[in-house]
């Protein structure tokens, strides 16, 4: 019998796209808990607009597939990955199918829209709303499976590990997490035989991002706290067409927008009439061309021209057409005072996607036994430098699935959790200062931003360095002394992802798809992953 409180056959830390594959997929065979920092539908999955990529369509290919990948990841993703998960996406959208997910669909056929980057319509989509619906169906099948417990308002703090037994066995296993009940304020503790890391990207360490307010990093700070090795996390992802609205800051405008034909054209600006398309003057393939290339575009003319934003205009294809595809879009908009069915949507670009991550391999294992990892907080080397549109939600099912596989067909190997220390309580005092974390969260987002984002040289680099020293110091000795608070953890989640992220770009000396440096203007001719040890 076990002496630890909450324990299951395997934990996964994460409800979005890859945290409740593996659950669907392990479900029928063991006991599965599923933790969410909050709801169960608060992570990135719920927002995805544009859609998922697949090869469905009669004159497209596998291989098309895998080069449009290749390309946008700057020659840097690891090709037997993008190969294996371009040729699961058929099946995984026949899963979805299968769920219920109420794709749009064009006679017998999905319907396909295109994004920038691809060669081929591939990307099955509902309407302008796709994560959501994909949500609502994979958490509508584990909410009805006997076997899976969700777990909304458990906020991890850290990786149970060999160093938490009670008696140290010095194996260097995972055995679970430590948790913060945000209904009690009291830390759990969840041990399994296997613990699935599936807990979305960092996109909240930059003050302009489309991901949700709980997309800290939790998980690839806890595996590198751990002792799971961490990739090219300076591959971080800026998505062109964020509205600018200076309440509204992460309301995304679809790339769809562009891939059905919308124009990125230069506002009115200091009495010179604007209406000028400005992306065929960067690139043959103008609004098409990947993100990186796009949102350098936009930052170029921006800071060039002294702009607040650029404009995305897509009025002229039609009342009917425009309602009809962008549903959700053209409703907020309307909300608040822009008709896009008659006049262009003000547009900046703003963080939007985690490329690198903790390592993974093809089986969504981590560096350390019983930990696998799937989804946006995993480096699986699909995306290489820059992730191709809609790419992100195919590797959270693919890669989801792939965990669940090699824990049940290695379950015999994996031991039961040893009785493991409960949390340390003795720390209760309460912060006597809680503006402390609302300055540092409010500052690490600025300089990372300033200093960190879509073109950055060494000498920015080092400055956001220099911050984080200082900062992690404050935020240790704040961390050591008070009561532990979700606020608490992801201001330390945050500062470390910061770290992580400030280290591979400095270590990398070139400009590589998303890393783009005045110091480094030049791609290396052969591509090299950023990897850190612990
Ligand atoms: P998420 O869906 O982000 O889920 C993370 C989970 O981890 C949440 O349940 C959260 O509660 C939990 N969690 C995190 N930290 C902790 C913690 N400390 N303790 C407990 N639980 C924790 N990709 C596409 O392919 N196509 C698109 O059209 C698309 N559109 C997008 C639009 C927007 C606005 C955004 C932000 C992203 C979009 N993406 C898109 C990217 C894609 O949505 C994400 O990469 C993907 O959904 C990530 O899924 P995930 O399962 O890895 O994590
Ligand atoms: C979008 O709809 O533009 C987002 C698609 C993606 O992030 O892949």
């Amino acid at each position: 019998m076990t002496v630890n409180p909450h324990d299951t056959d395997v934990l996964i830390i994460g409800s979005g796209a890859a945290g409740l594959t593996a659950a669907l997929n392990l479900a029928d065979r063991f006991r599965v808990t599923v933790l969410a920092k909050s709801r169960i539908d608060d992570g990135s999955t719920a927002w995805a607009q544009g859609g998922i990529a697949a090869v469905l369509e009669p004159g497209d290919t596998f291989d098309s597939h895998v080069e449009d990948t290749m390309v946008a990841g700057a020659g840097l993703n690891q090709r037997e990955t993008v190969e294996f998960v371009v040729g699961q996406a058929p099946r995984a959208i026949a899963r979805l199918v299968e769920l219920g997910v109420p794709f749009n669909m064009e006679g017998n056929a999905l319907h396909l829209t295109r994004e920038g980057g691809h060669s081929h319509r591939r990307i099955v989509h509902v309407n302008d709303a796709t994560g959501w619906a994909v949500q609502q169906a994979l958490q509508h099948a584990a909410e009805a499976h006997p076997n899976i417990t969700l777990v909304p308002n458990r906020v991890a703090i850290d990786l149970a590990t060999s160093r938490h037994e009670m008696r140290y066995s010095g194996a260097g296993n995972v055995w679970g997490v430590y948790a913060v009940n945000r209904e009690t304020g009291r830390v759990e503790l969840f041990t399994a035989r296997a613990t699935i890391l599936a807990t979305g990207g960092a996109g909240r360490t930059y003050l302009f991002s489309t991901a949700p307010r709980g997309a800290t990093g939790d998980g690839i700070a806890m595996a590198w706290r751990a002792g799971a090795r961490v990739a090219n996390m300076e591959f971080m992802q800026f998505h062109p067409t964020c509205l600018y609205n200076l309440d509204i800051k992460n309301f995304l405008i679809t790339e769809a927008v562009r891939g059905e034909g919308g124009h990125l054209l230069l506002p009115d600006h200091q009495g010179v009439a604007g209406g000028h398309r400005f992306m065929p003057d960067f690139d043959p393939r103008a609004e098409l061309a990947p993100r990186d290339v796009v949102a350098r575009a936009i930052d170029h003319e921006i800071k060039r021209l002294g702009l607040d934003y650029v404009h995305l205009d897509i009025s002229h294809k039609g009342a009917e057409f425009v309602r009809g595809h962008f549903p959700t879009i053209y409703e907020k908009l309307l909300g608040l005072g822009i008709d896009m069915t008659r006049e262009p949507i003000p547009v900046v670009p703003a963080q939007h996607y985690t490329c690198g991550g903790i390592i993974i391999d093809r089986d969504g294992r981590t560096d350390l036994p019983g930990l696998y990892a799937a989804g946006e907080c995993s480096e699986s080397g699909l995306h290489g430098a820059n992730r191709l549109a809609s790419n992100s939600l195919l590797e959270c099912f693919v890669f989801g699935e792939s965990a669940a596989s090699h824990i049940a067909a290695h379950w015999a190997d994996l031991p039961p959790p040893p009785a493991i220390r409960p949390w340390d309580e003795s720390r209760v005092a309460d912060s006597d200062e809680e503006v402390v974390i609302k300055q540092n969260w409010t500052e690490i987002r600025r300089f990372m931003w300033n200093y960190v984002g879509i073109v950055r040289t060494t000498k920015r680099l080092e400055r956001a360095q220099h911050r984080i020293n200082m900062l992690s110091e404050e935020v240790d000795d704040y961390y050591g002394h008070f009561r532990v608070t979700p606020d608490l953890i992801e201001l330390r989640n945050l500062l470390q992802t910061a770290d992580l992220i400030v280290r591979c770009a400095l270590a990398r000396r070139e400009s590589r798809g998303l890393h783009y440096t005045l110091d480094y203007p030049h791609m290396l001719p052969i591509a090299h992953d950023t990897i850190l040890v612990p």
